[in-house]
C-alpha cells in the first residue's frame, strides 16, 4: 500500500482548491481496499473518502487520510431473465421483468463515462443523469439526481465494505434509506462504509423520463417523439451546456445548495409579498428552486473574494481564479444570511464543507 504525504489535493476536486492532504491512499482494485482496511490505517486516523471530489470543499488542508477509490470498470453485466447464480452477490432478481438489464459497476468509475456508456448501449435508465460530476461511488451516497431521475430509480444494491470489520456487506435499494441527496451513508453510516461497486438496473425496453419541462421542450423542439436513450442523453448535455459550468474550464461543485423544503404555510407567507415564487409540490410540503431565491437576493454573478456565484445559475458557486475553500465558504455564508433575512428560509448546503 502506497502512502503519499502532503500531496495537493488540487486535481482532486473538482473546485480545483489547492489544499494540502497529510496522507494519500489510493487503490484500484477491491483487494486493494481490503488491505487499507486490513491496514488499521482508517482506525488510528481521521479519513475521508474522496470520490470524483465534485462536492466537496476543503475550507483547510486535511490532516488525516484522503481516500482515493480508483478501481474502474463494470464488473458483471446481465440480463434478468437467465437463472440467477450468487455472482450478483446473491441478489435476487427473480422477480424483475425480462427487459431488465443489471449492470455491476466499480465505485472508482467516473460517473458520467459510466452514464454515457450504458446509454449508448441503448439501455435506459442513467440517460437523464449524464455529464454529472463524480465517481460511481459517490452516487448512492448523496443519491444524485437531475431531470426527474435520481440515482436511487435505478440502483438494485450498492456493496461497501465495513471499516471497523473489514467484511463486505449488500445494501438494497431500502436498505440505502434514500432521500433527497441523501442515503443511510449519510446519516447513521456515515464514515462506516466504504463503497466498493454498485449494481444498477437499467431496461432495455423505453423507459424515458421527459417529464422535466426542459427537457420535453428540447426533444419536441428537436421533434422527437420517441426518444431513444441516445436522444435524451444528447438533449441534457445540451441543457446542462448552457446553464452549468463545464467542469474542465471553470472550477465548482455543481449545485452549492440543497433546494429547501417548506411547509404550506411558510409558502404562502413567502407568496404573499413574492407571488413568483418557484415551488414544486414535494409529498405534502413544497421544494422551492434555491437558485431563484439567491437570485432574488441579488447574488447571480456576484463575486466576493475569488469566488463567484455563476451568472448562468445562481445555485452554482464558482472559482473565479485561485479561491481558497474559505473563500467559496464565506461566499456561501453570506447568501446563507440574505437568502434566511428576506424569505425567513435557512439554506442547507449541499456541497460538503471539510474543515
Ligand atoms: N432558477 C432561477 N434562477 C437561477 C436558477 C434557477 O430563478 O439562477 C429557477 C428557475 O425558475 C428554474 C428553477 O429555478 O425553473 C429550477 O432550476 P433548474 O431547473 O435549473 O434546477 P435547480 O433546482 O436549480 C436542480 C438540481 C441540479 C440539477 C437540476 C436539473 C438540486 C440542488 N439541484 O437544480 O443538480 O441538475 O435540478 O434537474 O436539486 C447538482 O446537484 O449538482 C445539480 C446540478
Amino acid at each position: 500500500m502506497d502512502i503519499k504525504e502532503n500531496i495537493s489535493l488540487k486535481a482532486y476536486n473538482t473546485f480545483g482548491i489547492d489544499a494540502k492532504a497529510s496522507m494519500f491512499v489510493e487503490y484500484d482494485t477491491e483487494k486493494g481496499l481490503q488491505q487499507l482496511l486490513e491496514s488499521g490505517l482508517l482506525h488510528n486516523n481521521p479519513f475521508l473518502v474522496l470520490g470524483g471530489g465534485s462536492n466537496m470543499v476543503f475550507a483547510n488542508d486535511y490532516n488525516g487520510v484522503i481516500v482515493h477509490p480508483a478501481n474502474k470498470g463494470v464488473i458483471t453485466e446481465r440480463e434478468c431473465n437467465t437463472p440467477c447464480a450468487n455472482d450478483f452477490n446473491g441478489y435476487d432478481c427473480s422477480a424483475l421483468s425480462e427487459d431488465k438489464v443489471l449492470v455491476e459497476v466499480a465505485a472508482g468509475e467516473v460517473w458520467s463515462d459510466f452514464a454515457w456508456a450504458m446509454t449508448r448501449k441503448g439501455y435506459y435508465g442513467l440517460e437523464n443523469l449524464v455529464e454529472i460530476p463524480g465517481s460511481v461511488g459517490a452516487a448512492p451516497v448523496q443519491n444524485v439526481g437531475a431531470y426527474g431521475v435520481e440515482a436511487k430509480d435505478v440502483i438494485a444494491y450498492v456493496a461497501a465494505y465495513e471499516i471497523a470489520t473489514g467484511d463486505k456487506k449488500i445494501f438494497t435499494n431500502k436498505e440505502c434509506k434514500f432521500g433527497y441527496r441523501d442515503s443511510i451513508f449519510k446519516n447513521e453510516l456515515k464514515n462506516k462504509y466504504i463503497v466498493v461497486s454498485v449494481c444498477f438496473m437499467l431496461s432495455k425496453t423505453a423507459n424515458a423520463k421527459t417529464n422535466y419541462s426542459a427537457l420535453s421542450k428540447v426533444l419536441s423542439e428537436k421533434g422527437i417523439a420517441t426518444p431513444t436513450p441516445l436522444h435524451i442523453a444528447e438533449c441534457i448535455a445540451e441543457i446542462r451546456g448552457e446553464k452549468l459550468p463545464n467542469p474542465k474550464d471553470v472550477g465548482s461543485a455543481g449545485s452549492f445548495f440543497k433546494n429547501p423544503i417548506v411547509t404550506h404555510s411558510q409558502l404562502e407567507e413567502i407568496q404573499q409579498n413574492y407571488p413568483d415564487v418557484v415551488s414544486y409540490p414535494a409529498g405534502d410540503k413544497y421544494k422551492l428552486a434555491a437558485g431563484w431565491l439567491i437570485e432574488k437576493c441579488g447574488w447571480k454573478g456576484r463575486t466576493l473574494g475569488n469566488a463567484g456565484v455563476y451568472p448562468k445559475q445562481a445555485l452554482v458557486l464558482f472559482n473565479n481564479g485561485g479561491c481558497t475553500g474559505a473563500e467559496v465558504v464565506a461566499l456561501a455564508n453570506a447568501i446563507e444570511a440574505d437568502v434566511e433575512s428576506r424569505f425567513g428560509v435557512r439554506l442547507e448546503k449541499e456541497a460538503i464543507i471539510i474543515n
